[in-house]
C-alpha cells in the first residue's frame, strides 16, 4: 500500500471518551477504557469490528461547559480521562493492533480558563490581549457587531468583560472565546499543538469548526439571515485567509509520515465544502461530509446528495460519508422514530449505504448496534444545545451500568440498554453487529469498494443503486428506501451504464440468510423492503 492508504480506504470510528468506557466507576469514560477495549474494535479477526482508525473527541483539561470543546491546556490530558502517560499506552495498543489515533484539534476558540486568555483579559496591554478578538462598544454600549452564537441559546457572540470595557468574540460559549487567527503568535502557537501531538505518534487530526477561524477583519455585519443560500456571511469561511491557515496546519502535518487532516466544514453547499481540500490538493485531505444527516429517508435524496458531492469533488480528492456524530441525531433514531424494527432496518441499510459508498467511512460508536438516541430527562439535560440524546454512554452489556460503569452514569442510560448491547448482540449471527463486521470485513477484502469508481445506476426511483468497479472486480449495491419488497432489473439499469452482465451472486447483505445465494438472474433481483444486498457480478 501507498501512503495515505490507511485514511483512503479504511474506517474510522468516533470514540466519543466521555460515554465509551469507564475504568474508575466514576460514571465517565476514560482513556483508560478505551484501551480496554480496542480489541473489541481490530483483534485483527472477523469477530472484531475491524475498524482501521478511531478518532477520539477532546479529552484536554476543560472546564467541560462544551465537554472537552472548551480546551483549557492543548497539551495535557483531563484528570477525568486520565494522564498522558495513559495516553501513550493508548497509542501504542492501538498501533499494535493496527489502528491508528485521530485527535480532536479545537483551535477556533479555547476555554475562558486556558491561561492565554486569562492573561488576555488580564488587562488592554497585557501582550496576549491580541490572542483574542476584544473590541470596543458600539456606540450605544451594545456589542460591536451583530454575530450570533452558533448556540440558539446564547444569542450574541459577544461578552462584555467588565473590568477592561471592551467585548470579547465567542462563536460558541461566552466560555469559549476565539483565538485571534490574525495574529501570527497565535498561528505559531497553534501549529506548536500540532506538533507536540506528532510527536507523541498521533496519526491525523479532526479540525473542529474548520471553516470559523477566518473572519472579516473588519467584522463587518453580518447579512439578515446569514444561512440563506448565497448569503456572504462575515463571521466563518472568509476567503483566502481561512486557506492560508489551512496551508499551514498541512505544511506542519506533512513534516511527518502519512498523517491525516479531515476538517469539520459545518457548511451545507457541498460546494463550498470542497473549497477546503485546496486548490493544489494542499489543505485538508478530507473535509467532513454531512449531507446525509438532512436527507428525509427517500432514495432519490440520497442520490441526489451523492451525485451532488461527486460532481462537486475536485480531480483528485477522496469523498468521505457520516451518518452522525455526537452532535448529531443517531441513524436508528433519525430514519423512523415511530417503529423501532422499521427503524433498526433502515439503519443497517444507512450502515450498508456508508460501507459500500467510494470514499471514507466515519462510524459514531454505537451506530454499529443500531444503539438509539437516549431519553435525558429535564433535570439530567446538561448540554446547552440538545445534544445529550446522541452522547448517552456506550451499551455494553445488560446490566446496571450496561457494562460501561461500575456507578453511576453521568448522563442515563438508552431504555434499551438491556436488549440493544454489544454482548446480546456479538454471538447473535443475524444481528446488527454481526452485519457491521461483515460489512467492514468484507470491504476489507474488496478493491471494489475500497478503491473503486462508481457509477449511480437508476433500476427504480425508490431503490439506490450503484456499481462499484476496480480492475476485473464489479460489484452492484441495491438499497430499498420505500418498504416493499420488489424486484428489480438490474440489468437493464446496468446497460444504461454501459456495463453488460446477466448474473451475480449476493455476497453481502442486511437480511439475515440473503446472501446464500450462489448465481442469480440480474434481471429480476429479490429485493426485501427495507433492505440491502450487495452482488458480485459474474
Ligand atoms: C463542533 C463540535 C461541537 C462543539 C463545537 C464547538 O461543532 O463538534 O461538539 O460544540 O464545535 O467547539
Ligand atoms: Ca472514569
Amino acid at each position: 500500500m501507498t501512503l495515505g492508504d490507511w485514511w483512503r480506504h479504511g474506517v474510522v470510528y468516533q470514540i466519543y471518551p466521555r460515554s465509551f468506557q469507564d475504568s474508575n466507576g466514576d460514571g465517565i469514560g476514560d482513556l483508560p477504557g478505551i484501551t480496554s477495549r480496542l480489541d473489541y474494535l481490530n483483534d485483527g479477526t472477523p469477530g472484531s469490528l475491524g475498524v482501521d482508525a478511531i478518532w477520539i473527541s477532546p479529552f484536554y483539561p476543560s472546564p467541560q461547559l462544551d465537554f472537552g470543546y472548551d480546551v483549557a491546556d492543548y497539551t495535557d490530558v483531563d484528570p477525568d480521562y486520565g494522564t498522558l502517560a495513559d495516553f501513550d499506552e493508548l497509542v501504542s495498543e492501538a498501533h499494535r493492533r493496527g489502528i491508528r489515533v485521530i485527535v480532536d484539534f479545537v483551535p477556533n476558540h479555547t476555554s475562558d480558563r486556558h491561561r492565554w486568555f486569562v492573561e488576555s483579559r488580564s488587562s488592554r496591554d497585557n501582550p496576549k490581549r491580541g490572542w483574542y478578538v476584544w473590541r470596543d462598544p458600539a456606540p450605544d454600549g451594545g456589542p460591536p457587531n451583530n454575530w450570533r452564537s452558533t448556540f440558539a441559546r446564547v444569542g450574541s457572540a459577544w461578552t462584555l468583560d467588565p473590568a477592561t470595557g471592551q467585548y470579547y468574540l465567542h462563536s460558541f460559549l461566552p466560555g469559549q472565546p476565539d483565538l485571534e487567527w490574525w495574529n501570527e503568535d497565535v498561528r505559531a502557537a497553534m501549529n506548536d499543538v500540532l506538533r507536540f501531538w506528532l510527536d507523541r505518534g498521533v496519526d491525523g487530526f479532526r479540525i473542529d469548526v474548520a471553516h470559523k477561524m477566518a473572519k472579516d477583519p473588519d467584522l463587518g455585519d453580518n447579512p439578515p439571515d446569514a444561512d440563506a443560500p448565497g448569503a456572504r456571511r462575515r463571521d466563518e469561511d472568509w476567503e483566502p485567509a481561512i486557506h492560508e491557515i489551512l496551508r499551514q496546519f498541512r505544511r506542519t502535518i506533512d513534516g511527518y509520515d502519512d498523517r491525516l487532516a479531515v476538517g469539520e466544514v459545518f457548511i451545507l453547499d457541498p460546494r463550498r465544502v470542497v473549497r477546503y481540500y485546496g486548490d493544489a490538493l494542499d489543505e485538508l485531505q478530507l473535509a467532513f461530509n454531512f449531507s446525509f444527516l438532512r436527507q428525509p429517508w427517500r432514495a432519490p435524496a440520497f442520490r441526489e446528495a451523492v451525485s451532488l458531492y461527486e460532481a462537486a469533488l475536485p480531480a483528485g480528492a477522496w469523498p468521505d460519508y457520516a451518518l452522525s456524530n455526537h452532535d448529531h441525531s443517531r441513524a436508528r433514531s433519525r430514519y423512523d422514530p415511530a417503529d423501532p424494527m422499521r427503524a433498526l432496518r433502515r439503519a443497517r441499510v444507512a450502515m450498508l449505504m456508508l460501507l459500500t459508498l467510494r470514499g471514507t467511512p466515519f462510524l459514531y460508536q454505537g451506530e454499529e448496534i443500531g444503539q438509539a438516541d437516549g431519553e435525558v430527562p429535564p433535570e439530567r439535560v446538561v448540554d446547552v444545545d440538545g445534544r445529550d440524546p446522541e452522547r448517552t454512554p456506550m451499551q455494553w452489556a445488560a446490566g446496571p451500568g450496561a457494562g460501561f460503569t461500575t456507578g453511576e452514569p453521568w448522563l442515563p442510560l438508552g431504555r434499551e440498554a438491556n436488549t440493544v448491547n454489544v454482548a446480546a448482540q456479538s454471538s447473535d449471527p443475524d444481528s446488527m453487529l454481526s452485519f457491521t463486521r461483515r460489512a467492514i470485513w468484507f470491504r476489507k477484502s474488496s478493491a471494489a469498494l475500497r478503491a473503486g469508481t462508481i457509477r449511480i445506476l437508476d433500476p427504480e426511483p425508490d431503490v439506490l443503486a450503484y456499481l462499484r468497479e476496480v480492475d476485473g472486480e464489479r460489484l452492484a449495491v441495491a438499497l430499498d428506501f420505500s418498504g416493499r419488497d420488489r424486484r428489480v432489473d438490474l440489468v437493464t439499469a446496468l446497460r444504461g451504464a454501459g456495463v453488460d452482465a446477466r448474473r451475480g451472486a449476493v455476497v453481502l447483505a442486511t437480511e439475515a440468510g440473503a446472501a446464500a445465494a450462489t448465481s442469480i438472474d440480474l434481471q429480476a433481483v429479490e429485493l426485501r423492503g427495507d433492505s440491502g444486498i450487495v452482488v458480485r457480478l459474474a
